[in-house]
């Protein structure tokens, strides 16, 4: 393993080349219009990006400072491209509501939501603050539920076929010691998808979930920034080398495309292997 092959988190988070729209007849969404919750970094910004490389019109959601979702929407407005930045705390009603709206507004009724939006912060449950463990839940699966409600409410309203993607992770089916808040919140947004790609196929809406192993992003800065940490990973990788934000960004804009039709209730991994447990081999 090379070192370049490490990636730097720095790197990763934003496209690894300059952004520029996928020739018209390689488009898999155009005339869609996505929302990208937690758009702003990491795997998020990458989707943003390649959902819009598709031809997608993108919301991409931030909450915090403003300033990295307006550049990328310059950015990809100069590129041919279509996007709005949209300000939203997931895991608040009433801002999930607002936020919809003002989407809707900016680049028409949504058709594709990618709950993407998560946190984590280890504990061991001996230690763990009731508050640490509320966050987690609050945004990685409440945050999930309520904008996948008001997306196919939207959806429903406007008779419009399409998709939730949510990015779960190798977590919804591995177990994590320090990390069973994340585990329950994307083993509870397993069963969440399933149950309600069964409620919405009726109207003609997909849920479909991505789960990403080890990838170079900011939420990992300091694990890839120790050699011996970021090996550890390393080896329980199958392929051999951490995955970037645009390898689930890819698998996104597929599954979320008519090229996938035939796909619901079912949870990708992109994982280089993980999933194989390959400790145990
Ligand atoms: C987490 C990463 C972790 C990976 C594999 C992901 O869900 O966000 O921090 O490296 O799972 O354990």
């Amino acid at each position: 393993m090379s070192a370049s092959d490490q990636g730097s988190p720095a790197a990763a988070s934003k496209g690894a080349e300059p952004f520029a729209m996928h020739p018209p007849a390689a488009r898999l969404l155009a005339g869609r219009s996505a929302l990208v919750t937690g758009g702003d970094s990491g795997i998020g910004q990458a989707i943003c990006y390649e959902l819009a490389a598709h031809g997608a019109a993108v919301a991409i959601n931030y909450v915090g400072p403003p300033d990295e979702a307006h550049r990328m929407v310059a950015e990809i407005a100069a590129a041919g491209g279509s996007a709005a930045a949209v300000a939203m705390d997931v895991s608040s009603e009433q801002d999930v509501e607002r936020a919809f709206g003002e989407a809707r507004e900016a680049i028409g009724p949504i058709d594709l939501l990618v709950n993407n939006a998560g946190v984590e912060h280890p504990y061991p449950l001996l230690e763990m603050p009731f508050d640490a463990w509320r966050k987690v839940i609050d945004v990685n699966l409440t945050g999930a539920f309520l904008c996948a409600r008001e997306a196919a409410r939207m959806m429903r309203a406007a008779g419009r076929r399409g998709a939730i993607v949510n990015i779960s992770s190798v977590h919804e089916q591995i177990p994590w010691e320090s990390f069973s808040h994340y585990c329950a919140s994307k083993g509870g947004m397993r069963l969440f998808a399933q149950s309600i790609a069964k409620e919405l196929a009726p109207l003609g809406i997909r849920v479909a979930s991505v789960a990403p192993g080890a990838i170079e992003t900011p939420i990992n800065a300091e694990v890839l920034s120790n050699h011996k940490e970021s090996a550890a990973v390393r080896a329980e990788i199958p392929l051999g080398r951490w995955g970037k934000p645009q390898e689930i960004a890819r698998t996104v804009a597929w599954i979320a495309s008519e090229e996938a039709a035939y796909i619901t209730g079912a949870t990708l991994f992109v994982d280089g292997g993980m999933t194989l447990y390959p400790r145990f081999i």
